[in-house]
């Protein structure tokens, strides 16, 4: 029988797990009291997550999935439809704003090496979730059946064509046609409401399971269910429910202000985030004379172009994805933190945080542009592929060579 006081509560219990449940992930799961700013961004994540699934099914259902009437009914939504120029401006601006919350996400793995034993699977699964959701920004991006919408497609479609032996018969599985037409849209489409997202849903699930299985990482990268008091709690730890609750509130609360300056006053963020082209209706006779894809691909987009043979050139963008996966077993540190580290990590950390900046940057560029005024967009371009490659082939070298300092027993600082 359940110790509930509340009846009803311990009706429930008895025969579904509420209370032990929130007990185990909210006001018993013992966080480590030093978070810092860059523990924010997996909450901001879900938040992000909830915006783009909450205005997705408020977008659907006035959006129209077809190649005639698809452009014509974003435009109805932006101009008719009560409130519905919100909902679009919600859902695109939030899906940039969803990638930079991924991308601090990422980096603050990074920074304090999360991605280490015990936390692979996190790490894991958190690379699931970030292919599919670059899958899912790129779909939903085709559905305004826009130039860039099609264009952007045709692109990143006709790389699989790159592929020996089966690449054309891939391509025109993917599309469903011989040429990006309706029924690729059409296809999009199912996959962008509810295939996609399903599985991100179900990630995001098993992410924070294998989380609290283990317990978070903090920024000193020290253990603290190694100090426990006598009823085993951790002394460095604090429950997530109130403390971390409350405290996350103000991250959100300045993120979400953040986000409606630029949502109100810069929904196009500049063409970064809707481009300039994709306000005119697709037309596959007519190609747009620069084609770039939004920013948060632009990395990835940067690698695929600074290699000249389009072959190599998947191969490299596929192999700078497939890389990050297996990141945990590249760091042989001892340590974890970036405080800890030797002088070489604590060097390149913050070094590849700013080559990928660029390498993002550049993506958004034409190759033949200048960087700064100062040097060729393709030959930087060519410099910092090499450099995030060695970066991540040179860790295991590197981090086993360097001399770390001293990790405290117990965290140091918080609150
Ligand atoms: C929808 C996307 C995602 C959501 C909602 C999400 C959510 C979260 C949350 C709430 C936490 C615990 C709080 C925190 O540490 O900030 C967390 C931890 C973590 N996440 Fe994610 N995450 C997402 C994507 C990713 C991605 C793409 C990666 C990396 C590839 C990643 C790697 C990690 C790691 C390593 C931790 C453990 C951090 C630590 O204990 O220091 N996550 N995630």
């Amino acid at each position: 029988m359940s110790q509930q006081k509340n009846p009803i509560m311990g009706w429930i219990d008895d025969r579904l797990p509420v209370t032990v449940t929130y007990e185990k992930h909210m006001s018993k799961y013992y966080a480590p009291k030093n978070f810092n700013f860059w523990y924010f961004f997996g909450v901001l994540s879900m938040v992000m997550l909830v915006n783009q699934i909450l205005t997705g099914i408020w977008l659907t259902m006035n959006f129209t999935p077809s190649a005639d009437s698809a452009f014509a009914s974003v435009e109805y939504i932006m101009r008719d439809v009560e409130w519905g120029w919100l909902l679009r401006y919600m859902h695109s601006t939030g899906a940039t704003f969803f990638f930079i919350a991924i991308y601090l996400h990422m980096m603050r793995a990074l920074l304090y090496g999360s991605y280490q034993k015990p936390r692979e699977l996190i790490w894991l699964f958190g690379m699931g979730i970030y292919l599919a959701l670059m899958a899912e920004a790129f779909m939903g991006y085709v559905l305004p059946w826009g130039q860039m919408s099609y264009w952007g497609a045709q692109v990143i479609i006709s790389l699989f064509g790159a592929i020996p032996v089966i690449g054309d018969d891939l391509t025109t599985w993917i599309r469903g046609d011989f040429l990006i037409s309706g029924a690729t849209l059409n296809r999009f489409f199912a996959l962008h409401v509810i295939a996609v997202p399903l599985v991100i849903v179900a990630l995001v699930v098993l992410h924070l399971l294998a989380l609290h299985e283990v317990g978070s990482n903090n920024p000193d990268g020290v253990d603290i269910k190694k100090h426990k008091d006598e009823n085993g709690v951790p002394l460095d730890g604090i429950p997530f429910h109130p403390f971390y609750t409350i405290h996350d509130m103000v991250g959100i609360v300045v993120f979400l202000m953040i986000f409606c300056s630029v949502m109100f006053f810069f929904p196009m963020g500049g063409g970064f985030m809707l481009e300039y082209a994709n306000f005119e209706p697709a037309n596959g006779l007519k190609t747009p004379a620069h084609i770039a894809p939004v920013w948060y691909f632009g990395a990835f987009y940067t690698i695929l172009r600074a290699i000249p043979d389009k072959l190599l050139g998947v191969i490299a963008m596929g192999a700078a994805i497939a890389i990050l996966f297996v990141l945990p077993w590249l760091d042989k540190s001892p340590v974890k933190s970036i405080r800890y580290k030797g002088i070489v990590s604590k060097t390149l950390i913050p070094v590849f945080g700013v080559a990928f900046a660029i390498l993002t940057w550049l993506g958004t560029q034409p190759s033949d542009g200048y960087f700064l005024g100062l040097i060729n967009n393709t030959t930087l371009a060519r410099w910092l592929t090499a450099f995030y490659f060695g970066y991540f082939l040179l860790m295991p070298f590197y981090t086993r060579m360097e001399k770390t300092k001293p990790v405290p027993e117990r965290i140091t600082g918080g609150h």
